[in-house]
């Protein structure tokens, strides 16, 4: 990169006096390489050489723009966090020298010079000098010592979300400035505050004040024993023992304004016209059945008084917060009570409107025009689709990446939130040993991966695609740690996704500065997930008929040992180097060491195979759901075990009956036959009423091995995993398993392999 002409010059003629430079050998802790997250677009470092900032730092600036206040508290903040010293502004000689670089087109671009001399910093924004400053933040240690560095950045997606569900649990408003804070640091700019839902209305209203009194506290803080039991009720504010809480006008400006100072944009979200049955607690006035009833969440379209009610929040909300786009929701309308409703037909009637959806959508687009003409812009999740887009709508897109797809391609802007990559309130890691989630399986590793510019996008369409967004749904986070737990490290994969360019990204070196960032994060006190576990890769080898397992610590520099005989293993045990192989089965246990001592880990433990049934052929007398295909028709007999969550795409679901045969091609004796299954209540995945497996000679008369009831709890919350077994002592060509569907109609059953020894 080229320093500009100025700092050469006058760094040429000041470098002498600095004294302020420093060589690693002098100093104590050998200089560490630093672990910037995310990655600057450009970035060349002097390996080993560093800049000793002086106890009392001085830096000028070059206007007097009302963002240095700002700035100037953000770099007290920032380095005074991670070495004792103090800022002062110095217009001569100073040691941080921030200069207008014009030249610098990218709004949120800087350039970061740290050389022997001191540090100059250009850019073209306040909200360049900032990212500049949490830059040379990452690049400072204890000692005061910044790593000596060019640095080039700007971001590739204007749009870095995290979405916070204050609803289904509330959150202190102190919790949320943290969390702004851990944000700015990683250069996430979007804050989407979801502060209404079905759980309870969080936000003070001077129109509408039963909302809070009536709407914002209830019978339980468990969301199982509330939601699912069969309570959900809301109860009066000050009501002894209810659980709830919201937040006044002022805590919300206090959070918009230190929003403001670190440069974050925060959208809030109200919901409409779904997840909305909290406001039937105190206006049940606006629903279809005028009363509070559970089965309630969907406003009234029908009704005048539902517009009124919305626009006026609407204008409480825009009053508090600046932000161009606001958030109306839009997705999961339940639509079980418009159909029924005279005003609800009236107005489909009145405004010739063929279908439910289409019913939806004249809200969505009739509330666009009123932000519209209070200069705001809407953003809704992908449901918005469904009957015709409004307009100018931004679409959310979180049941995959199909609505955000389908909006680019007709021209609306777009914000990615995947589940399947970037819902953080599915596990991080193998759920046994997890605090419990709703659900899914998105590892560090999985977020990393995803690249928010589809394939499927031209280069045109793909200008629509603003950035991305990771969401927080709290049914099971019932505490401030708790979200801190969901959001770290992950949220660090999705500012390296949302900043730094594809083609730079690679995990195996974003692994070890999250390892370090997240050491960083818990020094500082957040909960991070300490990254303990150990990711799994399994694959077959059909010509060396070979089963191997490939392992990969979450976390660098450490060790991994097993054993393959089911002991726990010791740091006297095999340590891992290449995939662990098996032409037979293996238990192998796996547990991370450093320094020779086990770290405070829960030992993975894994089974592998290589089977009879790998590779053979296999009948299906009943499709697997589409929804879940895993490796289709293989899947059973591919030799490869599912990981524990049900949303991994390795489990092969089932909403008809199980019944699949295997053709060994020939007669084999036949000792142990199993197969594991998974429940997973939340997701509606059962385990089967009952398993029985058949085998045969012929391939057309069967004789029955037996039949097996499962011997899991069918209201344990948590995902379960359950082996049936079979012992057949016989020899047969044909296999074949039965499963009845555990519950009714469009409940699942999950299995990732039979296993034939
Ligand atoms: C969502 O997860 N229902 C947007
Ligand atoms: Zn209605």
């Amino acid at each position: 990169m080229t320093i500009t002409k100025k700092l050469t010059t006058l760094s040429l003629a000041l470098g002498a006096l600095f004294l302020g430079a420093c060589s690693d050998q002098a100093s104590k802790q050998p200089l560490e390489e630093p672990s910037l997250i995310p990655l600057p677009k450009e970035l060349s470092l002097t390996h080993g050489a560093s800049y000793q900032l002086p106890k009392v730092i001085g830096f000028s600036t070059p206007d007097s723009e009302s963002h240095w206040a700002d700035i100037s508290s953000l770099l007290s903040t920032e380095l005074g966090r991670i070495t004792s010293l103090k800022v002062e502004q110095k217009q001569e000689g100073a040691e941080i020298r921030f200069v207008n670089n014009p030249e610098i087109k990218s709004p949120e671009g800087y350039t970061l010079v740290v050389s022997a001399d001191g540090i100059e910093i250009q850019a073209s924004t306040g909200l360049g000098f900032r990212h500049a400053v949490q830059t040379l933040a990452q690049l400072t240690d204890a000692e005061g010592r910044v790593h000596q560095a060019e640095i080039k950045d700007e971001p590739r997606f204007a749009y870095r979300g995290l979405m916070l569900d204050v609803s289904r649990h509330f959150m202190s408003t102190d919790f949320i400035i943290r969390l702004l804070d851990e944000m700015a640091r990683y250069k996430l700019n979007r804050f989407h505050w979801h502060i209404v839902d079905g759980g309870g209305w969080r936000m003070q209203s001077d129109a509408y004040p039963l909302l809070t009194k009536k709407a914002a506290w209830r019978t339980e803080r468990d969301w199982d024993k509330w939601w699912h039991g069969q309570d959900r009720q809301f109860v009066e504010e000050d009501t002894p023992g209810a659980y709830g809480g919201y937040y006044t006008k002022d805590d919300i400006r206090r959070v918009v304004a230190h929003a403001s100072k670190l440069g974050i944009t925060i959208i809030p979200e109200i919901e409409l016209p779904g997840h909305s049955n909290e406001i039937a607690a105190a206006y049940p006035e606006l629903f279809c059945l005028e009363r509070w009833d559970k089965s309630v969440t969907d406003v009234c379209i029908g009704n005048e008084a539902t517009f009124t009610f919305f626009e006026r929040i609407l204008d409480e909300t825009m009053e508090l917060f600046p932000s161009e786009y606001i958030h109306i929701g839009g997705d999961e309308a339940a639509m079980n009570h418009w159909g029924d409703c005279t005003k609800c037909r009236a107005r489909m009637k009145a405004e010739g409107l063929k279908d439910l959806h289409e019913l939806q959508s004249y809200m969505i687009k009739r509330i666009e025009r009123f932000l519209l003409s209070r200069g705001r812009k809407l953003i809704g999740w992908d449901e918005i689709l469904m009957g015709g887009l409004a307009p100018e709508a931004t679409v959310m897109s979180w049941r995959g990446e199909a609505g955000g797809i389908e909006a680019a391609k007709s021209g609306h802007d777009v914000i990615m939130t995947p589940n399947g990559f970037l819902y953080l309130d599915y596990y991080q890691a193998i759920a046994e040993h997890q605090p419990r989630a709703i659900g899914g399986y998105v590892p560090l590793e999985k977020v990393y991966s995803y690249n928010p510019e589809s394939s499927s996008l031209s280069a045109e369409e793909k200008k629509h695609v603003l950035g991305v967004q990771a969401n927080l749904w709290t049914e099971y986070v019932e505490s401030d740690a708790h979200a801190e737990y969901m959001y770290f490290p992950r949220a660090l994969a999705l500012a390296e996704i949302a900043w730094s360019p594809q083609e730079k990204r690679n995990y195996e070196d974003f692994r070890r500065r999250a390892t370090k960032q997240t050491e960083a994060l818990r020094a500082r006190g957040v909960n991070a997930y300490p990254l303990n576990g150990i990711a799994t890769e399994v694959s077959t080898d059909l010509d060396k008929q070979l089963t191997s397992l490939t392992l990969r610590a979450e976390q660098s520099d450490v060790e991994i040992r097993y054993t393959t005989d089911g002991s726990e293993p010791t740091a006297e045990s095999e340590l891992y180097q290449s995939p662990i192989t098996t032409a037979d089965s293996a238990l192998v246990v796996a547990k991370l060491f450093k320094n020779g001592m086990a770290l405070d880990s829960v030992s993975l433990k894994y089974r592998i195979d290589y089977h009879k049934a790998i590779g053979k052929a296999i009948k299906y007398a009943n499709q697997w759901n589409v929804r879940y295909p895993a490796a289709g028709e293989k899947t059973l007999i591919d030799g490869i075990r599912a990981t524990p969550t049900y949303l991994d795409g390795m489990w092969l679901g089932f909403t008809e009956p199980l019944d699949v045969t295997i053709d060994l091609g020939e007669t084999r004796e036949l000792k142990h036959i199993f197969a594991r299954f998974m429940q997973e209540r939340e997701q509606w995945v059962y385990m089967p009423r009952e398993v029985e497996v058949l085998v045969s000679q012929d391939g057309s008369k069967f004789e029955s091995l037996g039949t097996l009831p499962p011997k899991t709890d069918e209201h344990n919350p948590r995902p379960v995993f359950e082996v049936f077994d079979f012992f057949p002592r016989t020899s047969a060509r044909y296999i074949r398993m039965r499963a009845e569907i555990g519950r009714s109609v469009g409940h699942f059953i999950f299995l990732d392999e039979i296993v034939v020894h």
